[in-house]
């Protein structure tokens, strides 16, 4: 399986509203499959499609305990979240896309979501704990929004100075 090149923040695609697909062709769920081999290569627990440069509506994730479970993949297409609990939580994230940083970010802690299959069939989720973390990260991702944009403006200016500094260094190595 073909694994795709990973953007790293800073770059424009990453902040751009990501469209939505009218159907799952054959293209969707060669996308999808090749994200699942990205997202497992990397390795991480979710994967959007603007982070391998496809501004489209789409999501892979496995948020299972490598160690003990079962491959959960899953792969969303146009995902709406549908419903938030009031409750929060607050998870350290971390992003493919921001290697090697990890933050503390409050979301809701267990969410809804409306989202087309590998196979386009209409299906609903209900997420709690990293799962629903990962969701709400990833569909964070679909209108160009990441997990440094929750923090405070000097943090996420540090941040952004070493993912700058980071890529400088994998282009001259
Ligand atoms: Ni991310």
């Amino acid at each position: 399986m073909k694994i795709l090149p990973i953007l790293i923040h800073p770059d424009p695609r990453l902040k751009k509203l990501c469209s939505p697909f009218d159907r799952v062709d054959d293209d969707a769920q060669a996308l999808g499959n090749a994200m699942l081999a990205t997202m497992y290569d990397a390795p991480g627990v979710g994967l959007a499609a603007p982070q391998v440069g496809k501004l489209k509506r789409m999501f892979v994730m496995d948020c299972t305990d490598k160690e003990e479970d079962e491959a959960a993949p899953m792969v969303l297409f146009n995902p709406t979240v549908i419903w938030t609990s009031e409750e929060e939580n607050t998870h350290e994230e971390g992003c493919l896309s921001i290697p090697g940083m990890y933050e503390d970010v409050t979301r809701p802690a267990e969410v809804k979501v409306a989202f087309w299959d590998l196979e386009g069939k209409e299906q609903e989720e209900h997420f709690t704990g990293l799962w629903a973390t990962c969701a709400q990260h990833e569909i964070d991702h679909l209108n160009g929004v990441l997990f440094i944009d929750y923090l405070s403006r000097m943090k996420k200016s540090m941040i952004t100075k070493k993912m700058q500094k980071l890529k400088k260094e994998r282009a001259s190595a």
